[in-house]
């Protein structure tokens, strides 16, 4: 639709928008200027009307009713510590993993196309401070982890960023002003994930301002599409990628590249794996590891029935205790199939009503109190079921897992932060440091350790010549300034 003048464009769509029943769209045209006019024309080209008018009546004019799987059970998941069996599987894995990466055939994904709303910070949630010594932002955190990467393994791990349309100017301008934070500008490659618009309940799309659409990102399950549509795909083919570490912008404490976790995943055959960790309470709002109708799958927390999220086992264990943290791995051939020619990605949309300002009937921008729009999301999480022998591993939540998600309480800067600094006083005490502590056990100094010196307690040791001395109420950073 890009090609032809500005008229050219606008008569094309004049067409097209009346068949599809949003000729609304270009209710202003005749009083826009001409960079308005290019602007709603280029808006117009983000959305694929064909497809949106598929969706407007099952999932926008009407609440769809996504039954429930018939039979939910707990995930055969393998646990973070192998057990007396598995010494031996797990140590294999932890060389095959080791082999892939040190081979390039590892790639590190962060999906950060998402708005952030709920922690109300005004910029891209990577470049959020999060470390409790430097502040350091969450992108600088996961840099370094691929320069300590690079440093035990040899090779730095390509990193594909997903951005999305509101943030991608700006992800990249913070890399440019931060020198890659110290990585090569080659081994970072950013793409944009697609958009949706936001719809009326009458199924017609809603208009931002007289010359622009309400748009959001696609969810992350946009990310496969995006890996495709971007090239990132075939570039990987082409560097020889064989498995995507994928994780989200908000944790800080992920293992951006697990030899474990790949070793597993390329030992088992899985296509897609998944971390897990024991839910912090029944009603923990992550998404839950279930076998659905015999499929591995997860379900969202507001999805899962109290009743099934309550249950507990003979022994007073909870019965759906693996919680999703949202990282993977998934087989690049996994991806191509489900994105490549001839293929449809099949993945469920998701329907949320939010509030949006948008025009009225009038033109007038309004600030609902209520939801006034319908969007639609799509989730990485629901190719799990797609995929040839699905694999869950536990994980140690306080090793991997404290994301910041909103601006205060559970999950937010100060449970991050204060998470960090737990962890690295376990692996300084690992080492054979003292750490003081406070009354309530807490460490009695904030403590760092940049991933680019130290990737886990192991490391540490090897990284240490002498014991620092840690005193309360003086902050320790270890490896830089
Ligand atoms: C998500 C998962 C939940 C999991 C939890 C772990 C969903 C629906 N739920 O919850 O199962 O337990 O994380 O922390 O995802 N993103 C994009 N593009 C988008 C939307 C989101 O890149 O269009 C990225 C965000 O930047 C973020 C991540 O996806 O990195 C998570 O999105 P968010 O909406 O915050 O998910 P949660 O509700 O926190």
């Amino acid at each position: 639709m890009t090609m032809g003048t500005i008229d050219e464009r606008y008569l094309r769509y004049r067409q097209s928008l009346q068949q599809f029943g949003q000729s609304h769209l270009l209710t202003y045209w005749e009083e826009l200027t001409d960079p308005q006019r290019q602007r709603l024309l280029d808006d117009l080209d983000q959305v694929d009307f064909a497809r949106c008018a598929e969706l407007i009546d099952p999932y926008v004019r009407n609440r769809p009713v996504i039954p429930l799987p018939e039979r939910i059970e707990p995930v055969p998941a393998l646990p973070a510590e192998p057990d007396a069996g598995r010494v031996g599987f797990y140590a294999k894995a932890v060389e095959v993993g080791t082999t892939a990466i040190n081979g390039g055939q590892v790639a590190a994904f962060t999906v950060a196309g998402g708005q952030g709303t709920r922690l109300g910070y005004d910029g891209p949630k990577g470049a959020f401070p999060a470390s409790p010594v430097r502040s350091a932002c969450l992108f600088r955190l996961f840099a370094e982890f691929l320069l300590g990467t690079q440093r035990r393994h040899g090779a730095c791990p390509r990193w594909f960023i997903m951005t999305s349309q509101a943030n991608h100017t700006e992800t990249v301008a913070l890399f440019e002003e931060h020198s890659y934070f110290g990585l090569s500008h080659d081994r970072v490659r950013f793409f944009r994930q697609g958009q949706m618009p936001a719809f009326m309940p009458d199924g017609r799309l809603a208009l931002a301002d007289r010359h622009r659409l309400a748009l959001s990102p696609d969810g992350h399950g946009g990310s496969l599409r995006a890996l495709a549509a971007s090239g990132a795909l075939d570039e990987m083919r082409a560097c020889g990628v064989e498995y995507i570490s994928y994780f989200q912008v908000d944790n800080p404490l992920v293992k951006a590249i697990d030899p474990l976790f790949i070793g597993l995943h390329a030992l088992t055959g899985s296509e897609m794996s998944s971390k897990a960790v024991t839910k912090a309470d029944d009603l923990e709002r992550v998404g839950n590891f279930c076998l659905a109708d015999g499929k591995v799958a997860v379900i969202e927390y507001s999805d899962l029935p109290d009743e099934l999220a309550l249950q507990k086992n003979a022994d007073g264990s909870r019965r759906f205790d693996a919680g999703s943290i949202a990282i993977h791995v998934l087989s690049r051939k996994f991806v191509e199939k489900l994105t490549g020619r001839g293929a449809t990605l099949e993945l469920p949309w998701h329907r949320a009503e939010k509030r949006a300002s948008v025009l009225n009937e009038a033109g007038q921008k309004v600030e609902p109190n209520e939801p006034n729009v319908v969007k639609l999301e799509l989730f990485v999480f629901d190719a799990i079921p797609l995929a040839h022998n699905p694999l869950v591993l536990y994980t140690r939540r306080e090793e991997e897992f404290s994301p910041v998600k909103n601006a205060e309480g559970v999950d937010s800067a100060v449970t991050a932060r204060r998470d960090m600094v737990r962890r690295a006083a376990r692996w300084l005490e690992a080492c054979g440091c003292r750490v003081p502590r406070d009354a309530a056990g807490e460490p009695a100094t904030d403590l760092e350790i940049n991933p680019a010196y130290a990737l886990d307690a192991d490391d540490l040791r090897s990284q240490l010549t002498t014991l620092p001395v840690i005193r309360p109420g003086c902050p320790l950073l270890l490896g830089g300034e």
